[in-house]
């Protein structure tokens, strides 16, 4: 299996950045046709030419409800067939729980709930098609433990993580994979865009994870392309935290 060409066409959302570039680069790598998923065109570009095969540039909004509909059309009017979807895009606000408004509320659960959901939906028909279909979603351990003023992100991705297990089951039947990711902190625009410090607030994050560091895009990317592999082919409804131990709690005192 590992040695015949890997020629399906993967979809990444949030592809112009972070971890969506360095999955789109590692898949790219696999052999892979990688649709570029994001609102900013000229990041999806800039991917898109350092990746060594085909790529497809998706600019598209994903709060938007058409969204998923939209970019699933183009990318079979593209390329004819869809096999992987990496729901890696996700909306992130850090606020208190009091200073959170409806519109807030309803932009995360859009992004990182709503679209990855109607995304498989609208490419149903084509994974059904695919020799080897499968889903990674791109949780976080804020799923799964208290994480200050990320009460909305976290839920959205503990929602993630149930539609994780909900597919898994469900589509089984029609040899349908699906998996997900769950990231612990690592070094990305997410953490690093908004404050004035980027290493210090990486220092910062490094240092509640009892392995010392936070983790790089491009671990986390390899551990979707373990769950995508055909390779990977009796795995499904797994969700793998890759996060250098965080979830466990702060480091040791000795
Ligand atoms: N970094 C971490 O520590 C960490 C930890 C756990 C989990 N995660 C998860 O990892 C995933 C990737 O995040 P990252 O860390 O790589 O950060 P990132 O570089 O900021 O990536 C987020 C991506 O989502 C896209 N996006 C956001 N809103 C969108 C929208 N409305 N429509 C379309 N695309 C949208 C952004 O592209 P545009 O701005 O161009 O739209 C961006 O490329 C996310 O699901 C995040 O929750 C990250």
């Amino acid at each position: 299996m590992s040695d015949t060409l890997d020629d399906r066409i993967a979809i990444v959302t949030g592809a112009g950045s972070g971890m969506g570039a360095a999955t789109a680069r590692l898949l790219s790598s696999k052999g892979l046709t990688v649709a570029l998923v994001g609102r900013r065109a000229e990041a999806l570009e800039a991917v898109a030419a350092e990746l060594a095969g085909t790529a497809v540039v998706v600019p598209a909004d994903l709060a938007r409800r058409e969204a998923p509909a939209e970019i699933v059309e183009r990318v079979l009017a593209e390329t004819g067939r869809i096999d992987v979807i990496v729901n890696n895009a996700a909306a992130f606000q850090l606020k208190p729980f009091e200073d959170f408004s409806l519109d807030d509320f309803d932009l995360h659960v859009a992004v990182n709930v709503r679209a990855p959901y109607f995304l498989v939906q609208a490419a149903l028909p084509a994974l059904r098609a695919s020799p080897s279909a499968v889903v990674v979603n791109v949780s976080s351990v804020a799923a799964a433990m208290y994480r200050p003023r990320q009460t909305v992100y976290g839920l959205t991705k503990a929602a993630l993580e149930h539609v994780t297990l909900n597919l898994a089951a469900e589509l089984a039947r029609d040899r349908i994979r699906v998996n997900c990711v769950r990231p612990g902190p690592a070094a990305t625009p997410l953490h690093t865009q908004a404050v004035q410090d980027p290493e210090a607030r990486l220092r910062e994050l490094g240092s509640l994870v009892p392995l010392g560091r936070v983790g790089e895009p491009a671990e986390i990317a390899r551990w979707v392309w373990h769950l995508a592999d055909r390779e990977a082919e009796w795995v499904t409804g797994t969700v793998v935290t890759i996060d250098g131990g965080r979830i466990l709690g702060p480091p040791a005192v000795s």
